[in-house]
């Protein structure tokens, strides 16, 4: 299991000195819409400086399938090492972007994002009109028949991803609160334990360690216990 840690702050500089405090260490960063729209590649640029971090680029991407395929054949030109896209977009869509992709010399791991860890079930249901585990069932299985690499989840519809897939299929999952910290805006939370057993690949966890007095120590803790 890898730990990947969401760098969702509030300037240039407290990422980058995020990234300091955590050279060394054995993780992936996540750079989300916050942090992509407001500093874009000069972010990356500057991190990649810092030291050979993996990046995961979590910009969800949602549009039409030529769009979709442009746009990922973009990002992957920056050299990063994951994207991500909202499964609701349709196969048509991930196939265009897996053909693509497919092209270039080096392509970064896919994933859909198949239902945000912050609906509750009442709230999915009202939007999508079926449950979670049946969405994410539905999503899963298209995703991987698209030739995706893995799936966004909680860590609830893991198992039951890869039981529907197969092992190797990845799942990330966010809503990680690793040592019982506040839950925020995300409903269906879990600890470090919860995700070993539901065979979670990669954790995100955020603002419980970005928020935290010292950041660094709270990943070490994570690494220990992952
Ligand atoms: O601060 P926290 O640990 O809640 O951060 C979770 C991160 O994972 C955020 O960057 C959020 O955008 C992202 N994410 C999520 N749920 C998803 C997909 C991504 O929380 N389903």
């Amino acid at each position: 299991m890898k730990l990947c840690v969401a760098f969702d702050l509030s300037s240039f500089d407290e990422c980058v000195n995020l990234a300091k405090e955590l050279k060394g260490l054995d993780i992936w960063i996540k750079i989300g819409l916050r942090s992509y729209l407001r500093d874009g590649v000069r972010l990356l640029e500057e991190i990649k400086k810092i030291d050979d971090f993996k990046f995961f680029l979590d910009l969800k991407l949602y549009d039409i399938p030529n769009t979709m395929a442009d746009a990922c054949e973009e990002l992957a030109r920056l050299d990063v090492d994951m994207i991500n896209i909202h499964a609701s977009a349709g196969q048509r869509a991930m196939m265009s972007i897996m053909e693509r992709l497919s092209k270039l010399s080096k392509r970064p791991l896919v994933l859909a994002v198949s239902a945000l860890t912050s609906f509750d079930e009442s709230e999915f249901i009202t939007l999508y009109n079926q449950d979670i585990k049946n969405a994410v069932c539905n999503f899963s299985k298209i995703s991987y028949e698209s030739g995706l690499d893995g799936m966004v989840c909680s860590v609830y519809e893991s198992l039951l991803i890869k039981e529907n897939t197969c092992k190797n299929f990845i799942t990330l999952t966010p809503g990680i609160r690793p040592f019982k910290e506040d839950s925020d805006d995300q409903k269906r939370v879990a600890n470090l334990q919860c995700a070993k057993e539901n065979l979670s690949d990669f954790i995100v966890v955020g603002r419980p360690i970005y928020k935290a007095q010292d950041p660094r120590k709270i990943c070490e803790d994570i690494l220990a216990s992952i």
